[in-house]
């Protein structure tokens, strides 16, 4: 490719004391060079063309640096070559990664060997803005920038608009891409439909670890949680809807605590209007989905839940997800673009009658309607960063 590495080592930058704090980088491709230079703009900064091979050699002879970043793309066996990196990097050297494998577990191994950060290609500001940055230069890491799992909530604008069917799904569909660990927490404890669209009972597990944070350890996952397959558990409750519920703050913090250590992925179906007790599962959502129909009802809704979402975690973690897109009778694209002030950031079609089955059969719609798992991979893939780049997402990926 024949890429312009604009930045390249200056005089000054080679002379020893100021270059302590230096953090050097060796990718091979342009974009990435340019995600490197807005997202760690104001550092000390070098970039060269080259992989970790390259690295390597460089530090055989030149340790003066705080960080390296450095390309592994195309390389066979990463491993090695981390060994014999390793072998002349000064341990205080922080090392990250950018490369082609998307697997978690390979992310998992290179953690687990001291690495900084590792990135996916192709890299883009905001993810260099966001996962290197406090990393390598100490500035303070945004709150989702711990080892929990990854919780994402999921509220309906309007009673029927497929907060349900889509937290179910997606946990499905998250575990299926990603091999991770899912768990599906339905925070209706009365009324709540998740177990009734799997075909399962809950227990009094998650109700009693609510009500009395203390008395639950991780213990309280093997009595609540119910097996949905390999890889996705339940917690969900059923109480009767005449019963008073003692549901704090504390005791959805505490258990949203534990489900972060066991799981990869929590999916959260949130009531909405958000009782005070459940906001710290907004505070700690990477993705908060609003999902709305195309309706007045829904339209005004969504602009409100966008508000309080924003007001509680903050901008950014807010996605509109439009559900039953084109249904006849429903408002027109143009006017819910305008009522929304921007296109809704994801859609789902109307998948017809299938999915109303689905949920009478008890069975998750995923198994029922084929075109489902097509319409959920770009939600899966804003989620994850796991599968192509085809289509309509991929512009998101390149930051355009
Ligand atoms: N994209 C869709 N196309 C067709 N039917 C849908 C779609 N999404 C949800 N449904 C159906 O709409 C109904 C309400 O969905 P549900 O998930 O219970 O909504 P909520 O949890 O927001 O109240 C269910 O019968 C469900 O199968
Ligand atoms: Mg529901």
């Amino acid at each position: 490719m024949s890429v312009n590495m604009a930045v390249m080592e200056s005089p000054e930058e080679t002379t020893s004391v100021v270059t302590r704090n230096r953090i050097v980088c060796f990718v091979n491709d342009e974009l990435s060079a340019a995600a490197l230079r807005k997202g760690l703009d104001g550092s000390n900064l070098v970039i060269r063309r080259g992989t970790i091979r390259h690295a390597t050699r460089m530090l055989e002879t030149d340790t003066d640096l705080s960080a390296l970043v450095t390309d592994i793309s195309g390389i066979d066996d990463p491993f090695t070559e981390l060994e014999r990196l390793a072998s002349v990097c000064p341990p205080d050297v922080k090392v990250c990664l950018i490369g082609e494998n998307r697997e978690i577990t390979f992310y998992r191994e290179l953690m687990e060997i001291g690495l900084t950060e590792y990135l996916p290609t192709p890299i883009t500001r905001d993810m260099v803005l966001d996962q290197l940055r406090p990393k390598l230069l100490g500035e303070v890491a945004p709150a989702q920038n711990d080892r929990g799992g990854h919780v994402v909530s999921i509220c309906g604008a309007q009673g029927g608009a497929g907060a349900t069917s889509v937290a179910i799904n997606l946990a499905l569909q998250l575990a299926e891409t990603t091999k991770a660990k899912v768990a599906l927490l339905d925070l209706h404890l009365q009324g709540g439909e998740t177990a009734v669209m799997l075909g399962v009972r809950p227990g009094p597990g998650l109700r009693i670890a609510l009500e009395n944070p203390m008395r639950a350890d991780t213990l309280f996952l093997e009595r609540a949680a119910i097996e949905v397959n390999d890889r996705v558990v339940l917690i969900s409750g059923d109480e009767d809807l005449d019963a008073k519920l003692d549901i704090t703050e504390a005791g959805v913090r505490h258990v949203l605590g534990l489900l972060r250590q066991r799981f990869n992925y929590v999916v959260v179906d949130v009531p909405v209007p958000f009782p005070a007790s459940i906001y710290p599962v907004i505070q700690m959502s990477r993705h908060v989905l609003v999902l709305l129909e195309a309706e007045v009802t829904g339209l005004r809704n969504a602009h409100a839940l966008r508000n309080a979402v924003t007001n509680i975690a903050g901008k950014d973690r807010v996605f509109t997800l439009l559900n039953r897109a084109d249904r006849p009778g429903g408002l027109p694209r143009a006017t819910i673009v305008k009522a929304l002030g921007a296109e809704p950031d994801m859609i789902i079609p109307d998948l017809g009658k299938g999915m109303t089955q689905a949920v009478n059969l008890g069975v998750p719609a995923l198994k029922h309607v084929s075109a489902l798992r097509r319409h959920l991979a770009p939600i899966v893939r804003e989620i994850t960063g796991v599968g192509s780049r085809k289509k309509a997402g991929w512009k998101r990926w390149l930051g355009l």
